[in-house]
């Protein structure tokens, strides 16, 4: 069995410190784990802000959302050491001097690993670790946790990577894509590769088609700025979809070790075919959404606005949505189709990996209509669970009628527990120094190279967005076979 490294003493200095993103997950996460004492060393933690920030507003803020991300009794006490643990410093620029107060700081524990944690812009990245390197803060027991996005083309990611290689190497480097910590995500190697019935027909002689859905209700919220630069190809497709897409594919690796599944992933990320001028246009689907109703959750419906009205602008080509048929060129997977698709204010929250088996060879029962083949649901969000559709006879006499009906897995009716965040699972990988679910450098090339090749014939061949109304499923239908169809549809 694989040891479980103990967590050593630490400090995590986390730039950007009073970010969205650091009150949202990065705070809560530590704190979970705290409160179950997976952390149970001594630790300390920096948060970092350029702007100058008071004390009370800093604090009550952070309090809040630890709060509102526990859903279970707590003690209070708990909550007001964790904030303890919290130190607050303003550095205004990367400068030796600026570092004066981190640098005095960590040098009270010089015993300690650091982390650093990266969740500013990426334009930052390089600088920041410049200055450190220049304060002498960084030793081989440092790492380093990188925020996406790591710049917006195959050319200024190299960029960013090439500063941030000059002072970490790369097993200290961890690129986080918080899919890989999602508790089904992680499910889906044990569900490939510790059930011999999937592994055994996991090809495209058996499978037809995979499809993978992460359908959100939420638009753009204040991120406006980031999102003309990014759009859904660069938000969720060169990441989270393409993570999912290689675990799926992936050969079985030799071993469980970092090195071993990261090879095997950099190998599908190799075979996907890539698109052209032509192919582009009959392949992929970009859309935007303009006004419509939302109602999700058992919410009750919203009016919400088209994303010009969003961003303040009469226009932008920038796509909210996208559909793509892609095919990964080898041998398992020759001509299955996987279909990926991803747009803000969708319908219903929901993200989902179907596999579509082949339907039987020979229909006995043909009298009775079609067989639909068997179908793998992976569900990630909003209720994580597997189901197995497969055809069942109707009850009762009167020949064979059937239709397909569901084997449910639901994780919290079948473990009864609350669900790690995916970051909790992530920062305990940092700590422990296990790089598995963490992108490699080239990982993050190969995606690029690919993500290039649709942008780029997009932008040849200048195709338009389609408008879908908020509120619906989008336009991805184009795209699709005659004898496919989204589910959910
Ligand atoms: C982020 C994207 O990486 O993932 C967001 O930048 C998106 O636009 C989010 O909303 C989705 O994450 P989750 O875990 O809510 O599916």
């Amino acid at each position: 069995m694989k040891k479980i490294l103990k967590i050593r003493s630490f400090n995590t200095v986390i730039f950007g410190g009073d970010g969205d993103l650091a009150f949202r997950k990065i705070y809560p996460a530590l704190f979970h784990r705290y409160v179950d004492n997976q952390i149970n060393c001594d630790f300390n933690i920096y948060a970092i802000t350029r702007s100058k920030k008071t004390h009370l507003n800093f604090y009550s803020n952070l309090r809040l959302s630890i709060q509102n991300s526990i859903d279970y009794d707590l003690d209070n006490k708990k909550i007001v050491d964790f904030l303890e643990k919290i130190k607050l410093i303003n550095i205004p620029k990367h400068t030796k001097t600026d570092y004066l107060v981190l640098k005095s700081e960590l040098n009270k524990t010089t015993s300690f690993q650091n982390i650093f944690y990266f969740s500013t812009p990426a334009d930052a990245f390089g600088e920041i670790s410049e200055t450190l390197q220049k304060c002498q803060l960084i030793n081989s027991r440092s790492k380093v946790v990188l925020e996406k996005p790591l710049g917006f083309s195959l050319a200024s990611s190299k960029e960013i990577n090439l500063k941030i290689s000059k002072c970490f190497s790369e097993n200290q480097i961890f690129r986080i894509d918080h899919y890989l910590g999602k508790e089904t995500v992680q499910n889906l190697m044990v569900l490939r590769f510790a059930n011999h019935l999937f592994e055994h027909s996991w090809s495209s002689e058996d499978i037809d088609s995979v499809q993978i859905t992460v359908a959100e209700t939420i638009g753009i919220k204040n991120r406006g700025n980031y999102y003309e630069q990014s759009g859904a190809l660069l938000d969720m497709v060169q990441n989270h979809l393409l993570q999912l897409l290689c675990l799926i594919a992936m050969e079985p690796p030799a071993k469980l070790d970092a090195n071993s599944v990261r090879n095997e992933k950099l190998k599908v990320l190799k075979s996907l075919r890539f698109f052209n001028e032509e192919s582009v246009l009959k392949e992929t689907v970009k859309g935007q959404y303009v006004g419509g109703n939302i109602s999700d959750d058992y919410k009750p419906e919203i009016q919400v606005s088209s994303y010009l009205e969003d961003i303040n602008k009469f226009e932008s080509e920038t796509e909210t949505f996208v559909a793509i048929k892609s095919f990964i060129d080898n041998w398992r997977w020759k001509n299955t189709p996987f279909y990926l698709r991803t747009g803000k204010r969708m319908k219903k929250r929901y993200s989902e990996i179907i596999i579509n088996f082949k339907s039987v060879r020979h229909n006995l029962f043909l009298s009775q209509g079609e067989i639909s083949g068997n179908a793998l649901i992976i569900r990630l969000q909003p209720e994580e669970g597997i189901e197995l559709v497969q055809m069942t006879k109707l009850p009762g006499p009167g020949g064979y009628r059937y239709k397909p009906i569901s084997l449910k897995l639901d994780y919290l009716d079948s473990f009864q527990e609350r669900l790690p965040e995916a970051y909790e699972r992530l920062i305990i990988d940092v700590l422990r120094g296990e790089q598995t679910l963490f992108m490699r450098q080239d990982e993050l090339e190969a995606a690029w190279v690919w993500i290039e090749s649709i942008k780029n014939s997009w932008e040849k061949t200048k195709l338009k967005n389609i408008l879908y109304e908020a509120g619906s499923w989008g336009p991805g239908n184009d795209i699709l076979d005659k004898k496919h169809a989204w589910t959910k549809l």
